[in-house]
């Protein structure tokens, strides 16, 4: 993980507040006399520092200026202060947005999907590491291809599980994962693909015309999460743009176990994929929110 000093501090803007050394979680500044300096010798870049600076006088020079501008809607620069988001309208929001499964035979621009992938890298991540990729697949034709890469991986996978000396031997030798797949999903799954075969319907990317893949590459502390929280500022922010969203885990699976998928798409092998995500316009009204089971929270110490 990089965690070189690209922090610089104007000591002409400084007035000594101490406010970035307050925020920096590693210690790199440090005050000198009435003025800031870069002393520490680490660095995670999380820009905090110049986000508190009430001076503008530091600058983290490896981020990108203006990197996170949106080109398909206007841009709100503004740091928005705790408490002052109308909490209704972004519990509503999280609530409103669906997994989609039908769409609109509407390809989606691709500086939307650029503009969702900017969205996705706002999220947090483990040390701040951003080691995530993200692949874009942008039309039909290529999201149908990966399709029958993926589904190639099921016919194989339904293929072994049909059997059921092996799925047994395998479970009593402590790998049971086959005689699970085979409970859970042999059936669905080879009667979509008999679907798919007989009249085309694309029960895994529901039709959509474009796909976000999210990989992170080797090293990160918490790969998983860093991508799946970027994942649902995906899912939201593509709802806000109009756009209708599915996570597919059973590609994320297939991806995950043979790598050659992967390669089909031009993604190094060496990235681990964690989300697949449809995108594109919905061919669903919507008429209500819904419900969730309940849950209890455990408290602890109350
Ligand atoms: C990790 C994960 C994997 C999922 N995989 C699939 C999938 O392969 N196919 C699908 O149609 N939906 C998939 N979903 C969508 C879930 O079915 C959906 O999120 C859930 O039913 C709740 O509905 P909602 O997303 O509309 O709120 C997945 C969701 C998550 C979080
Ligand atoms: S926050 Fe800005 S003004 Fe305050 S000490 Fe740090 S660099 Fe100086």
């Amino acid at each position: 993980m990089d965690k070189s000093v690209h922090t610089v501090i104007d000591p002409d803007l400084c007035i000594g507040c101490g406010e970035c050394i307050r925020v920096c979680p590693k210690e790199t500044i440090s005050l000198q006399g009435d003025k800031a300096v870069v002393t520490g010798n680490e660095s995670i870049a999380c820009g905090h520092c110049v986000a508190a600076c009430p001076t503008r006088a530091v600058t983290v020079t490896s981020l990108a200026a203006d990197g996170m501008q949106l080109a398909s809607v206007p841009n709100d620069n503004r740091w928005l202060p705790h408490g002052e988001f109308d909490p209704a309208q972004l519990f509503r929001l999280m609530r409103s947005r669906r997994s989609c499964r039908n769409y609109l035979d509407k390809p989606v621009p691709l500086s939307v999907l650029q503009d969702l992938v900017k969205i996705g890298t706002s999220a947090p991540s483990g040390s701040n590491c951003q080691q995530w990729t993200f692949t874009l697949v942008p039309t039909r034709p290529a999201v149908l291809e990966l399709g029958k890469a993926v589904g190639a991986f099921f016919r194989k996978l339904n293929q072994t599980a049909a059997n059921p000396l092996l799925r047994n031997l395998l479970a009593l030798c402590g790998r049971g994962e086959l005689k699970t797949y085979y409970l859970n999903y042999y059936q669905e799954v080879k009667e979509k693909i008999l679907e798919f075969d007989t009249i085309g319907k694309d029960f895994l990317f529901w039709q959509a015309p474009a796909l976000i893949i999210i990989a992170t590459t080797p090293g990160a502390s918490c790969p998983k999460e860093d991508a799946l929280m970027a994942a649902q500022n995906i899912l939201l922010g593509a709802h806000s743009l109009g756009l209708g969203t599915c996570p597919i885990g059973f590609a994320v699976a297939a991806m995950n176990r043979d790598r050659a998928i992967q390669a089909k798409i031009g993604m190094p092998a060496a990235e681990s994929v964690h989300a697949v995500l449809t995108v594109g316009y919905p061919d669903e009204t919507w008429q209500a929110l819904a419900d969730r089971k309940a849950v209890a929270p455990r408290i602890v110490g109350g």
